[in-house]
């Protein structure tokens, strides 16, 4: 029996909310079906892109929207919690963009409203659902490296110093450590857990928000991770994985479809992917989402809420220490 096309509403018709549907097109059991967004002329042109049928002027309309499967939050992380719980108050399953939300009592929230409805929600950190992550997680657990001792990971962007985008707003969670430290944070997570300790420096940008920030987490095994996040700067966004036997170095960009490598300690290679990947690879989560969906699932496995909630813990805490105020970033 063909499977049932998984009909999404998209909430916010804005850049990452255009690559996820047009990531989406690629897939044959699912598709972009409404958008929400303040503006209707917004929600037609993004619609149009994309011959969606079903095209709202209110977030409160496309989650009410009985031909919605579930819901993509695409605005910004501010806006997380509340887009979030108007989702699943509607009833909707949810998958919520990067960085989940702008602190730990925000995730707590989020997470305890999907369990006590019953309703999958998950992160949408793309990256680790990727497959070289896939391969990654299984050659960790393959033993190989031996102990894991240290993991190395950066995400520095350059951008035009405009005080109204994005990254550079306080009010709009700019800064380095809510849009781009995520990644080099959850991919330590992936790897390494829950830290025991956290220490962190940051140095303010023009903004006024963390235009570097440096992270040291320790853990209880011993093993550390030292994360660089900037938006001042273009860094090389690779990451490596040392381990006591080999490690693994993941190529510029290590958070979208790259090629790694596995290294011995005699400095031999043993393994590693120079796959391509056809298309930008925010499907990946898409298409785990709609899995646990189909499955019944609340959560996914592979990045379960617990781990949301760890990552946003341990942001929360770089957050404390560098003097990132959130109400700062009250809407
Ligand atoms: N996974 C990734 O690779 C990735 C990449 C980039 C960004 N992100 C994350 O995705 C989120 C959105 O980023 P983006 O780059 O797509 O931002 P964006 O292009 O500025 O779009 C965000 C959308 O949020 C909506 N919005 C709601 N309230 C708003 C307000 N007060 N001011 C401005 N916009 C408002 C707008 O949609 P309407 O006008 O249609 O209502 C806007 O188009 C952020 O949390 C970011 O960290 C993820």
């Amino acid at each position: 029996m063909a499977t049932e096309t998984f009909r999404w509403g998209i909430l916010g018709a804005g850049g990452i909310a255009e690559q996820f549907a047009r990531d989406l097109m690629r897939l044959p059991d699912q598709r972009p079906h409404a958008i929400g967004s303040r503006s209707q002329e917004k929600a037609d042109k993004f619609a149009d892109l994309f011959a969606m049928p079903n095209r709202h002027d209110s977030y409160a309309k496309l989650v009410a929207d009985p031909e919605v499967d579930g819901i993509y939050v695409a605005t910004h992380h501010p806006m997380h919690m509340r887009d979030t719980l108007m989702a699943l108050n509607a009833g909707k399953p949810v998958l919520c963009e990067k960085p989940f939300a702008m602190s730990f009592q925000e995730t707590k929230t989020m997470v305890e409203t999907a369990r006590a409805k019953n309703l999958l929600l998950m992160e949408a950190m793309w990256a680790r659902f990727l497959p070289h992550m896939i391969q990654v997680r299984e050659i960790i657990k393959s033993g190989v490296l031996g102990e894991i001792i240290q993991v190395r990971a950066d995400h520095g962007q350059w951008f035009v110093k405009d005080p109204e985008f994005r990254l550079f707003k306080p009010e709009l969670g700019g800064g380095s450590l809510f849009d781009l430290g995520i990644y080099p944070i959850s991919f330590a997570s992936m790897v390494l857990g829950t830290p025991s300790r956290v220490t962190a420096r940051s140095t303010k940008g023009f903004t006024g928000v963390d235009g570097q920030t440096s992270v040291i987490l320790e853990y209880p095994t011993g093993a550390h991770a030292l994360l660089n996040m900037t938006n001042s700067a273009a860094t090389p966004n690779r990451a490596l994985i040392v381990g006591s036997d080999a490690r693994i170095e993941i190529d510029r960009t290590f958070y979208a479809p790259t090629t790694f490598r596995v290294i011995d300690h005699k400095d031999q290679i043993i393994g590693g992917s120079d796959k391509k990947y056809v298309g930008h690879g925010l499907r990946e989560e898409a298409i785990e989402f709609v899995r646990c969906y189909r499955a019944g699932l609340k959560e996914s496995p592979i990045l379960p809420l617990d781990e949301t909630l760890s990552i946003m813990g341990t942001i929360t805490e770089i957050a404390d220490q560098i003097g990132l105020v959130f109400k700062e970033f009250a809407k």
